[in-house]
């Protein structure tokens, strides 16, 4: 397969198609998937459009790169690897997933039987962290008998915080690293290893957890054997949440979390695998988003959960949608030639609505929004629900319909405004409309519809990925700044000065390096 997309006829049938395709949400156009309705009325539909999505799925081998996804074979080619993340969540995984599942389980039930472990500190960055950081933060937001901390940033402030007014001897450090040599992870438990010795805890080693694809590097770092759990080379750093990374969030709500993640995310990979195209939601999804982003340009996609418990989603799917797709060669390592992943922002509703969606509504730019609420709450609080939920109907509204000039004109002049004035405010007041969004309804927010949710968007952005012909499993960038890091650090300690730098950078390594200490 030829991976350059612009040489394809079928991608100029179906450029052509979406830029013809209303966005006017008068068909409803609603997918179940996994326990999920997706609502896409509001994205970019003609039959025209349906018709060349089709084939241009076809042109990709969409049906057998899904396959080999889900089978294990090699879709990572850069790195000449598997992305395999759906093993990790099969009902039946193998023996190996399945005894790892077991070893972290009765760990779990050992600490619950004994009452162990009242402070968790969760040491990860990346996709060693946002996962646990969002499962926790959506089931355990009412608060649990243990009290979990996450640090990330290599910054010694989030380290310092992550440990103040902890008791060191009822405190379990929670390292979570698939490479074990992150450099975030590798000096934040450096320094909480050094708090337990400094507070006199008899075996320090015996209170910190390695959850890494790289069990002898944790086991010379000092971790017992018993306290390491694997995750494999075939599961991407921004997939890991699948594995026993979830440790934290076992013990931070309860494992029954875990499990029904696992089961959400299997029921929307067998939705993928399954469901004919024009009913598949993760390829519905990418349709429009490849729509919204290489044919009208949408720079960026707004993700609006209305639900306060998930607010850790966002920088959860920055992570997995930014560092999949943001890649500009395709498979050949030519450019694409279109426009790929969009920046990622957002934040819950209705906060946002006071923040940014002004700028959504009448912005020069605006952005395809994706809203993503609860049917049912679970607080007893109807009226709040019945706000919330009114709320993002009426957002999503005014961004798909907008408001004309002559429907502000009549509003201003039934307020008694005078005909010059009503003129002039009525277009400030009007909105253009026709600003693409998708729907996502949850009945309710559980393990199980959060792991499908998290599912949903893994396979859209694999769909996206074949579509534009790019690598989604690699994150090359992110790998040169941390090698360039490298040699900025030696040089601020003193060393290898000479490094080739253009001048601000260099000004600035000379300037820090005089006021940090060697
Ligand atoms: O940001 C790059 C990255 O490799 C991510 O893909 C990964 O989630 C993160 O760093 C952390 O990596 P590790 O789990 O190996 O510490």
């Amino acid at each position: 397969m030829s991976c350059a997309l612009t040489s394809l006829p079928e991608w100029a049938a179906f450029e052509a198609a979406a830029r013809k395709a209303p966005i006017q949400a008068n068909e409803l156009r609603l997918i179940q998937a996994a326990g999920i309705d997706l609502d896409i009325s509001g994205q970019a539909n003609s039959p025209a459009l349906t018709d060349a999505a089709q084939a241009l799925l076809n042109a990709r081998d969409f049906t057998q790169m899904r396959e080999r996804l889900l089978t294990g074979g090699i879709v990572n080619i850069t790195e000449n690897r598997a992305a395999w993340h759906t093993a990790l969540r099969a009902p039946a995984p193998n023996q190996e997933i399945a005894a790892e599942r077991q070893r972290l389980n009765a760990f779990v039930r050992l600490a619950d039987s004994e009452r162990r472990w009242r402070n968790i500190v969760h040491i990860g960055i990346g996709g060693s962290d946002w996962g646990v950081r969002l499962a926790v933060g959506a089931f355990g937001y009412a608060g649990t008998w243990r009290q979990v901390h996450f640090v990330a940033n290599i910054d010694g402030h989030a380290i310092q915080g992550g440990l103040a007014g902890l008791d060191p001897h009822d405190t379990l450090i929670v390292l979570a690293s698939k490479s074990f040599t992150t450099v975030e992870t590798m000096q934040n438990g450096q320094r909480a290893l050094e708090w337990l010795q400094a507070a006199g805890v008899e075996n320090p080693y015996k209170q910190v957890v390695a959850i890494t694809a790289r069990p002898e590097t944790a086991q010379a770092w000092g971790v017992p054997d018993t306290h390491i759990f694997k995750l494999w080379d075939w599961v991407g750093g921004r997939f890991s949440l699948w594995s026993a990374v979830s440790l934290t969030t076992a013990l931070a709500v309860k494992m029954d979390v875990v499990a029904g993640m696992l089961a959400g995310a299997t029921a929307m990979d067998s939705h993928f695998a399954n469901a004919p195209i024009e009913q598949n939601a993760p390829v519905q999804m990418a349709l429009a988003g490849v729509v919204n982003r290489s044919v009208l340009g949408y720079g960026s996609l707004n993700i609006a959960p209305y639900d306060f418990r998930l607010s850790n989603l966002v920088p959860y799917l920055q992570q997995l949608e930014m560092e999949s797709l943001g890649k500009s060669v395709n498979l050949d390592g030519e450019p694409v030639g279109v426009a790929t992943g969009p920046a990622i922002w957002g934040m819950p509703g209705t906060d946002a609505q006071h923040t940014f969606f002004q700028w959504l509504h009448q912005g020069s730019d605006g952005a395809p929004v994706d809203f993503i609420v609860c049917q049912q709450a679970d607080h007893g609080w109807s009226k709040h629900h019945k706000i919330l939920l009114a709320n993002c109907l009426a957002q999503r509204e005014a961004l798909l319909n907008g408001k004309s000039y002559e429907a502000a004109l009549q509003e201003c002049l039934d307020a008694g405004v005078s005909q010059q004035q009503a003129e002039w405010l009525a277009r400030h007041r009007a909105h253009a409309g026709g600003r693409p969004s998708s729907l996502i309804v949850l009945p309710q927010l559980t393990p199980y519809t959060l792991g499908a949710l998290l599912a949903l968007y893994e396979h859209k952005v694999f769909v996206q990925g074949l579509i534009w012909g790019i690598n989604p499993f690699d994150q090359w960038g992110v790998e040169y700044g941390k090698v360039l890091a490298g040699g900025i650090m030696a040089e601020l300690s003193g060393k290898l000065y000479g490094n080739a730098h253009d001048v601000s950078t260099a000004h600035w390594i000379q300037a820090f390096g005089q006021s940090c200490g060697k």
